[in-house]
């Protein structure tokens, strides 16, 4: 049994594997393989383990019905189409739990960053600009006892407002389809109209997955909802908000600040082209002062990256015996196996 993975993953991945007697194959190269190399590869190997989910869509999986089993070294899974692996029978894994506290730590970053402001007086230090400074100039505002508006109140917005309410006494508004009873007991969140989020909240969060409900969901007419005074933060995806009216409604001040730890494209450029990392410098959220933007980072530590490549290897281990998967996206598949 082979299984074909398309980038480097953490060392206790291929160390399970090897364990576990599977040969593999690893794509070490820059530039990232395209689609077609990476379907020719499919076609020699039992399995793909696919870190990030592009081309991952009805015809690769016309063209790779034989895998057994793809799993994928993210939690989400916007990018795969799932009834299409569902149809040919492929079951899909993904890394469910083990990035909730590493995003919500990233989603805390970029709240406090653009708060504080602390990237641009950074910059500001290194372009030799520290001068004096006035008790009156270029002040941050508290985030303790606040308001954060959660969108999406699930496992990774849960780890936010646990640490938001225990620490800095943060209020929590959430929008959720349903009602999280546990949050409400646990740190008194409480469920509201979207508008009533929005009008409200110092901090709007999103911790939402991206689907055709969520997509483009924040656009200009959403940020002048917001307080002028408000940040708007995105650890989930960037197709949930609309890049071009959150830069207008930055340019504008029509909202205080930004922090993004995802952008629409990734990575952010005009010039994006399959086989190529683009550069990044041709976006004017880059050039605010208001704006804080990082390169999707939100599961990127040492714990979190080992943790996800097990659960992925896991899934790749029980797919290729024909057992359920221990971390599913379409189980469906694995009963009728
Ligand atoms: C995920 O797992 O979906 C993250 O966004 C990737 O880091």
């Amino acid at each position: 049994m082979k299984v074909f993975i398309n980038k480097i993953i953490p060392e206790i991945g291929f160390k399970l594997l090897e364990e576990a007697g599977i040969q593999y194959t690893v794509w070490k190269e820059k530039p990232i393989l395209d689609r077609g190399q990476a379907i020719q590869f499919c076609k020699g190997h039992d399995a793909f383990l696919s870190v990030g989910q592009a081309g991952l869509d009805a015809d690769f999986f016309k063209e790779c019905k034989h895998l057994k089993v793809v799993a994928l070294h993210s939690v989400g899974f916007d990018g795969v189409d799932i009834k299409a692996a569902t149809a040919n029978g492929i079951p899909i894994g993904n890394t469910p739990n083990v990035l909730n506290k590493a995003t919500a730590e990233t989603a805390l970053l970029l709240m406090l960053t653009v708060a504080r402001k602390a990237l641009f007086l950074h910059n500001k230090i290194k372009k030799g600009q520290w001068g004096v400074s006035q008790p009156t100039q270029d002040l941050g505002f508290d985030l303790a006892g606040k308001t954060l508006g959660i969108v999406g109140l699930g496992r990774i917005g849960t780890e936010l407002a646990k640490i938001c309410t225990r620490s800095w006494g943060m209020k929590i508004l959430y929008h959720n389809r349903s009602a999280n009873a546990q949050a409400e007991k646990e740190f008194g969140a409480k469920l509201v109209s979207m508008d009533e989020l929005l009008t409200s909240s110092d901090v709007v969060s999103v911790h939402t997955a991206l689907t055709s409900e969520t997509k483009g969901m924040f656009g200009m007419e959403q940020f002048k909802k917001m307080k002028s005074s408000a940040i708007f933060i995105n650890t989930a995806r960037g197709g949930v908000h609309k890049e071009d009216e959150l830069i207008e409604a930055l340019k504008k001040q029509v909202i205080w600040g930004a922090g993004l730890d995802v952008t629409n494209p990734e990575p952010m450029s005009k010039f994006l082209t399959a086989n190529s990392i683009a550069s990044s410098k041709d976006n004017s959220l880059l050039e605010m002062d208001n704006a804080v933007v990082f390169p999707h980072i939100g599961s990127a530590t040492k714990e979190t990256r080992d943790k996800m490549s097990t659960c992925a290897v896991e899934n790749i281990i029980a797919g290729l015996n024909g057992d359920p998967l221990p971390y599913p996206v379409n189980p469906e598949v694995q009963q009728g196996r």
